[in-house]
């Protein structure tokens, strides 16, 4: 009970600070729930595995996704980009895209598009985890988001 009341004020002060146009955008778009979301580099070389669910407003089932990208170094401490039309699913309907900066302890950005719709999460750095196996062979650094497996995209661009 306590966490509920309190979860309500802290919803009715988001929606008294937020713009009231962008609510109305949320509220048309609706949250896009992520399931099973997994990102990691493969140990000892530069290429990263992306996969996911998305159910959504406007799909009438679950879209599946995935990628396979290099992230241009097998070292590297970060997650390789997806760029617009990287990003593949088993419905075209959607699309979408990530990103880190590869300044070391960066989070990332993950933008999905459905029917044209794009929402946008911001994966916080603590969810990406890069583990540096040796120190002088950067070449073996593992890289994977950590966070959790399941969230909704809750911020929406026209
Ligand atoms: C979750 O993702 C992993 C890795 O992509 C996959 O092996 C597993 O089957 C998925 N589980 C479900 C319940 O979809
Ligand atoms: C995600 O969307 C935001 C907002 O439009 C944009 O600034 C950012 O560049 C996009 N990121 C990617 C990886 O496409």
């Amino acid at each position: 009970m306590k966490t509920v009341s309190s979860a309500a004020l802290f919803l009715a002060g988001l929606a008294t600070a937020s713009p009231l146009q962008q609510q109305e955008t949320r509220q048309s778009a609706g949250p896009y729930e992520i399931t099973n979301f997994s990102a990691s580099k493969v140990h000892l070389s530069g290429y990263c595995n992306y996969a996911f669910d998305v159910s959504a407003p406007g799909l009438s089932s679950p879209a599946h996704c995935k990628a396979y990208l290099d992230s241009g170094f097998s070292g590297a401490t970060w997650l390789a980009l997806v760029y617009e039309g990287a990003g593949n699913c088993d419905n075209e309907a959607v699309t979408w895209t990530f990103f880190q900066p590869t300044t070391e302890g960066s989070g990332a950005t993950f933008n999905v598009t459905v029917n044209e719709v794009k929402g946008t999460y911001a994966v916080p750095a603590e969810d990406i985890t890069v583990t540096l196996n040796s120190e002088p062979n950067p070449f073996d650094n593992d890289v994977a988001y950590s966070g959790p497996k399941d969230f909704a995209i809750t911020e929406f661009e026209e």
